[in-house]
């Protein structure tokens, strides 16, 4: 079966301090996995070193997509590979968002009006692009932008931090939308509320200090976290490694 992203050995420094300490990862076809970790534990970095931004230096190990060592090509080159990222914090960016949506539609997409109308930032489209968005808004916007390219793998970070019930609802139809199109997701979330709208989850991970500690099943990792919290999984005969399981187990995907 062929493994959609591998993440092998990972090491990381960003601003001249190593994040992750030796990250491996494997996500196959229309697999959903959750990346939980305490604040500054690597989990934005992880995201961002797969997407291939420059402030992201890999000392070591590698990333493939579809067997391909990708560890050294640009964001836009793995873009065009199918890797999309709606980001924790994106930066501002001064260009209208009505502009950029035009162009991604003409691009990847005809049938744009359903999700924006549905997503409600139709009021946005006249605004440079995170300019003095809400919180919401840029995670609305976020994800669908992620959508709209129309990615092989999605990686979302935090989309549900700071969002309402409604906006949670249709942020997990879309991503219940990607998963059926055939895309693989890596999200972050802290509380795991986006968890509850989406279809299906696969896997979900612990990272602690820039390595995974514990993988397993997405509820009852999630009822760990939210029970006792991070110090369970510092607790090194806790750990898990449960990667040569993984590989074995049959999925009926490839
Ligand atoms: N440009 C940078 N320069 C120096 N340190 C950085 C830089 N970017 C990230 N870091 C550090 O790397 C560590 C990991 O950050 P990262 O954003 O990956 O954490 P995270 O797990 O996503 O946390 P959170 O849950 O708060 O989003 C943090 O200690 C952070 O301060
Ligand atoms: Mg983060």
């Amino acid at each position: 079966m062929v493994t959609l992203l591998r993440v092998e050995r990972l090491r990381v420094s960003v601003g001249g301090r190593e994040v992750l300490r030796g990250l491996d990862l494997m996500i196959r076809n229309q697999e959903v996995h959750v990346l939980f970790g305490p604040n500054g534990s690597g989990k934005s970095t992880l995201l961002a070193t797969i997407m291939g931004l420059p402030r992201y230096k890999v000392k070591e190990g590698r990333v493939l997509l579809l067997g391909r060592d990708i560890t050294k090509l640009k964001p836009f080159e793995r873009a065009k590979l199918g890797i999309a990222m709606a980001f924790q914090n994106p930066p501002r960016v001064n260009v209208k968002l009505g502009y950029i949506l035009e162009r991604l539609v003409k691009k990847y997409d005809d049938g744009i009006l359903n999700e924006l109308n549905a997503l409600g930032i139709a009021h946005l489209l006249k605004r440079n692009l995170h300019h003095g968005f809400s919180g919401g808004e840029i995670k609305r916007v976020e994800i669908l932008l992620t959508l709209l390219q129309r990615p092989r793998v999605a990686l979302l970070d935090e989309p549900d931090s700071g969002v309402d019930v409604d906006s949670l609802n249709i942020i997990g139809k879309v991503i219940n939308k990607l998963v059926d199109e055939g895309a693989s997701i890596l999200l972050v979330t802290h509380m795991g509320h986006i968890l509850r709208y989406i279809e299906h989850v696969d896997l979900a991970h612990v990272l602690i200090d820039g390595r995974i500690v514990y993988t397993g099943e997405p509820k009852e990792v999630l009822n760990i976290v939210l029970k006792k919290g991070y110090s369970f999984f510092k607790d090194a005969s806790r750990r898990r490694e449960v990667y040569a399981e993984i590989e074995g187990s049959p999925k009926g995907k490839s």
